[in-house]
C-alpha cells in the first residue's frame, strides 16, 4: 500500500549509477569523510523527493517485459523433493497430486484472462500470456509473484478436495520466473524444451522407482541408469518389468495442456425437454505427444490468433534459446535486499471478508503470524515491517539466498506468505469462511547502505502513521453520518494536529491512546541471546518476535544492533 504522498519519478539508469557508486566502496562506514559524502548524497536525493524519506523510492528499478516479447511465467514447486515425501505422494507420479496441480492451473486461467495457454507436469506449470497483454504494465516481478502467490493460495484451498484424508502439514510454496520469448518461434522452442524435459524426467523416474521397488538401493539404481539412452530405458522397463512405456498414462508421459476452446454446451432445455446448445469458450485440458508441433498448434484458433502460428516443426532446440530460458537476474551483491509484498485488491478482499474499519486487529495479527513464519523459513531474512496489507522483508547484506536470483527470492517469499495466510486463516477467523484465495504481489529493491535501508523502513512507518491517522478520522466521520465524499472533503488539506484535534474534540478519541499495532505497524525480528535468557527451561535465542516499536528513531536501531548486524 503506497499511496500517501506524491510519487517520485526517477530514471532507472540514474538509480543504477548511484547503486554502483555506493557499492563500489566509495562509502566506507567508518570513515568520517565517507559518511559525510553519503549524507550529502541522501540530502540531494531528498531534495528531489517530496518528503524526508520518500527519496528511497528512487532505488526501485523498472523491469518491464518489452513488447513484442511474449511473456511466459513458469512456476515450480519449491523444495518439492521434501513436500511429496512428507505428504506421501505416490512415486514416480501421484495422479491425485497432478490433478490438484491441473486444477490450480485452471483457477489461474480463470483469474488472469490474459493467460492463453498453460502447460505443466510434475510440480511445474508454464503460463503463456497473449502477445498484446498489458497485464500490470508487463512488470516482471509483479506478474511472476502474483501468479506464484495465487497458485499457492489455490493449492492450499483445494488440498482437502483432492486429499480429503490427508492433512496438509506445512505451507507449500512455488518459485517462479518470467521467460521472455522474442517470437512465436522462440515460444515454440520453449514449449518443446519443457515437454522434452517432461519425457526425459518421467522415463528416468519410472525406471528409477521400478528398480528401487524391486529391491535395488538408490546408489545401485543410479549406477544402472547412468548414461543410458531413451531406447535402453524403454527396454529395461519392458524386459525387467513387462512395462510398455508407451502405454503409461498420457498425464505422466506428456504432461497437460490447458487452453480455451469453443465447446458446445447445453445451456437449458426447451419446453419439449430438448437440450438447447450454445458454443462457449471454455478452458479444456488436452494431452498431446508434441505440444510444439505445427499440427497441434495451428489447429487451435485461440492459440495461433493470440500467440502466432508455428511456421515449421523444430528438431533440435537452439542451445542459445535454452540459455535465454535459463537466464536469471541477480540482485546487486553486498546490498540490503528488501522484498516488499502487497495484498492484491485488498480493498475488495477486506470488504468481502467484513474486516473492521479502518483496522481489523485479527487481520493484522494474521499478517504478522505469516511474517513470523517467513522469518522462520528463511534465515537470511533478519527483519520485517508490516502495515495494512503490505510487508517488507529485509535480507542480510551478505545473503546468498538462491544465489541472489531476484525472481526466485521474490516468488518464494510471496507464495510462502500467501499459502501460510490461507493455512492459518481459520486460526484467526474461526467463524469466518475464506471466500476466495488472496494473492500478494512482490518486488525486490537493493539499498546500498545501512542508513538508506533505515530511511526505507522509516518511510514505510511514516506512511503507516499518515494512513492510519487519515483512515481513523475518515471512518469516524463516516460512522457519524457523513457520506464518503463529504468526509474526504472535510479532511482535505488538514494537518496532523488538526486531525488529532478533530478526533479528540468530536469523538473523544486521543489518537495516541489507540492500539500501538495500528499506529506503529508491526516489526518482526529474532531475539538476541542476552535479551531472553532461559524461559521455562527452553532457550529462546533466535526466537522470532513481533513488536510495535518506533523504527523511525535511530535509538531503536542502536539498541538492537544485532538485528541487522550493522558492521
Ligand atoms: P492493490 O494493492 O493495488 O491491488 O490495491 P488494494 O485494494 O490492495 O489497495 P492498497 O494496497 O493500496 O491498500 C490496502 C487496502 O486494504 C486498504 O485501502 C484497505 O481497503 C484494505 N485494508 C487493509 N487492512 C485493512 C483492515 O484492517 N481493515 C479494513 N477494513 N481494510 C483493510
Ligand atoms: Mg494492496
Amino acid at each position: 500500500m503506497i499511496n500517501s504522498v506524491g510519487v517520485v519519478r526517477k530514471e532507472a539508469e540514474n538509480c543504477n549509477c548511484l547503486q554502483v557508486f555506493f557499492v563500489s566502496g566509495s562509502f566506507k562506514v567508518d570513515s568520517v569523510e565517507a559518511k559525510k559524502k553519503e549524507e550529502n548524497f541522501r540530502e540531494t536525493l531528498r531534495d528531489m523527493a517530496n518528503s524526508k524519506y520518500e527519496y528511497v523510492k528512487s532505488f526501485e528499478l523498472e523491469d518491464e517485459v518489452m513488447l513484442p516479447n511474449l511473456m511466459v511465467v513458469r512456476i515450480d514447486g519449491r523444495d518439492f523433493s521434501r513436500f511429496p515425501q512428507v505428504h506421501e505422494f505416490e512415486k514416480p507420479n501421484d495422479e491425485t497430486a497432478l490433478n490438484l496441480m491441473n486444477s490450480c492451473s485452471a483457477a489461474v486461467l480463470e483469474e488472469f484472462p490474459d493467460i492463453i495457454f498453460a502447460y505443466g507436469y510434475s510440480d511445474e506449470y508454464s503460463f503463456v500470456f497473449k502477445k498484446t497483454s498489458r497485464f500490470y504494465q508487463r512488470r516482471a516481478s509483479k506478474i511472476l509473484s502474483l501468479v506464484a502467490s495465487f497458485f499457492a493460495a489455490v493449492y492450499v484451498t483445494k488440498w482437502k478436495e483432492f486429499f480429503p484424508q490427508r492433512k496438509l502439514l506445512y505451507a507449500p510454496s512455488f518459485s517462479s520466473k518470467v521467460v521472455s520469448c522474442a517470437s512465436a518461434e522462440v515460444l515454440q522452442a520453449y514449449l518443446a524444451w519443457r515437454q522434452q524435459d517432461c519425457h526425459a524426467n518421467n522415463q528416468y523416474d519410472t525406471c528409477f522407482w521400478m528398480l528401487v521397488k524391486s529391491g535395488k538401493s538408490v546408489s545401485e539404481t543410479q549406477e544402472i541408469l547412468k548414461d543410458t539412452q531413451k531406447q535402453q530405458k524403454n527396454e529395461l522397463l519392458f524386459q525387467k518389468f513387462g512395462i510398455n512405456y508407451k502405454t503409461l498414462p498420457e498425464l505422466f508421459r506428456q504432461g497437460s495442456c490447458l487452453f480455451k476452446k469453443k465447446v458446445e454446451e447445453t445451456v437449458k432445455h426447451d419446453e419439449n425437454g430438448n437440450p438447447v446448445k450454445r458454443l462457449r469458450r471454455k478452458a479444456v485440458f488436452v494431452h498431446s505427444e508434441n505440444i510444439a508441433g505445427r499440427s497441434f498448434w495451428n489447429e487451435q484458433p485461440s492459440l495461433y490468433n493470440d500467440l502466432g502460428h508455428f511456421t515449421k516443426d523444430i528438431g533440435k532446440i537452439e542451445p542459445d534459446f535454452i540459455r535465454s530460458f535459463q537466464f536469471e537476474n541477480k540482485l546487486l551483491p553486498l546490498t540490503w535486499v528488501v522484498v516488499r509484498i502487497d495484498g492484491c485488491h485488498f480493498h475488495r478482499f477486506s470488504d468481502v471478508h467484513e474486516f473492521e474499519k479502518p483496522n481489523d486487529e485479527q487481520a493484522l495479527k494474521l499478517m504478522n503470524s505469516c511474517a513470523v513464519a517467513v522469518l522462520e523459513e528463511f534465515e537470511d531474512i533478519h527483519f520485517a515491517y508490516g502495515v495494512s496489507d503490505e510487508y517488507s522483508f529485509v535480507l542480510k547484506k551478505e545473503s546468498e539466498l538462491y544465489k541472489r536470483q531476484s525472481s526466485k527470492i521474490i516468488s518464494a517469499v510471496a507464495s510462502f506468505f500467501t499459502s501460510t495466510y490461507v493455512l492459518q486463516w481459520g486460526e484467526f477467523f474461526p467463524h469466518k469462511e475464506l471466500k476466495y484465495p488472496p494473492s500478494f504481489d512482490g518486488r525486490a529493491v537493493c539499498y546500498p547502505t545501512y542508513n538508506i535501508l533505515l530511511d526505507y523502513l522509516a518511510w514505510r512507518q511514516v506512511d503507516c502513521h499518515i494512513n492510519n491517522q487519515y483512515n481513523t478520522c475518515f471512518w469516524m466521520l463516516v460512522k457519524s453520518g457523513k457520506n464518503k465524499t463529504q468526509s474526504q472533503d472535510y479532511l482535505k488539506g488538514t494537518q496532523t494536529r488538526e486531525k488529532n484535534e478533530l478526533l479528540s474534540r468530536q469523538f473523544g478519541i486521543e489518537y495516541n491512546s489507540l492500539p500501538v499495532i495500528f499506529r506503529m505497524g508491526s516489526s518482526v525480528f529474532r531475539l538476541k541471546e542476552a535479551e531472553n535468557g532461559v524461559v521455562s527451561g527452553k532457550k529462546l535465542e533466535g526466537e522470532v518476535v513481533v513488536d510495535h516499536c518506533n523504527i523511525i528513531e535511530r535509538c531503536f536501531w542502536e539498541e538492537h544492533l544485532h538485528i541487522l548486524s550493522y558492521s
